[in-house]
């Protein structure tokens, strides 16, 4: 009888032909894009997501910090949903490195109210509150199960939302779409 671990998609190794591909991959400076495997992986991701371009990070973890700090949110304050990656397991990045203060709102399956998100933000007037720079919808979310949500969701939730979340690219299969964290708009 066969054994499939579910705890997490990182419990789940590479298989001998992943191996394989790794050791063929072409190599050279990414920084100067040299690297022809890294500028194939980022036109593909810019393909998926329908971007101008995209950038490869070894991480998600690194991903998040450099999409907050992207935005300039020292200062600010971030609103995420009270269970997402970002807030509750990314060693404090937010704060520490970002210098952002996180606003965390209680959503249902990772999926925050929009009228909840519209009343949690902070714009104008008092100049001694931190201001809220951005709104992190994670998609897929983490707890409980790597929930997906429709970006049409996102979009009513906030009027510039940013959509980080690992497995995007399963939450695009889910839903047949070719755009699946396309929710900047
Ligand atoms: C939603 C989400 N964001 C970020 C991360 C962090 O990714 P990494 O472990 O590559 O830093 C994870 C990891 O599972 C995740 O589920």
């Amino acid at each position: 009888m066969a054994i499939y671990d579910f705890r997490s998609d990182t419990v789940t190794l590479p298989t001998p032909e992943m191996m394989a591909a790794v050791a063929a991959a072409r190599l050279g400076d990414s920084a100067r894009g040299d690297d022809p495997t890294v500028a194939e992986l980022e036109r593909l991701g810019a393909a998926l997501t329908g971007k101008d371009d995209a950038l490869f990070v070894p991480s998600g973890t690194m991903a998040n910090l450099a999409a907050v700090i992207g935005h300039d949110c020292r200062g600010g304050e971030v609103i995420v949903e009270a269970g997402a990656h970002i807030y509750n397991s990314e060693g404090g990045g937010l704060s520490v490195v970002a210098g952002a203060v996180a606003r965390p709102v209680a959503g249902r399956h990772g999926v925050m109210d929009p009228a909840d998100v519209a009343a949690a933000i902070r714009a104008g007037g008092d100049a001694a509150l931190a201001q809220t720079r951005l709104i992190c919808l994670e998609n897929t979310h983490t707890p409980p199960a790597a929930r997906s949500c429709r970006s049409t969701t996102w979009r009513r939730s906030a009027r510039s939302p940013r959509a980080p979340g690992c497995r995007s690219t399963s939450t695009a299969r889910g839903y047949s779409t070719p755009r699946p964290i396309s929710a900047s708009r």
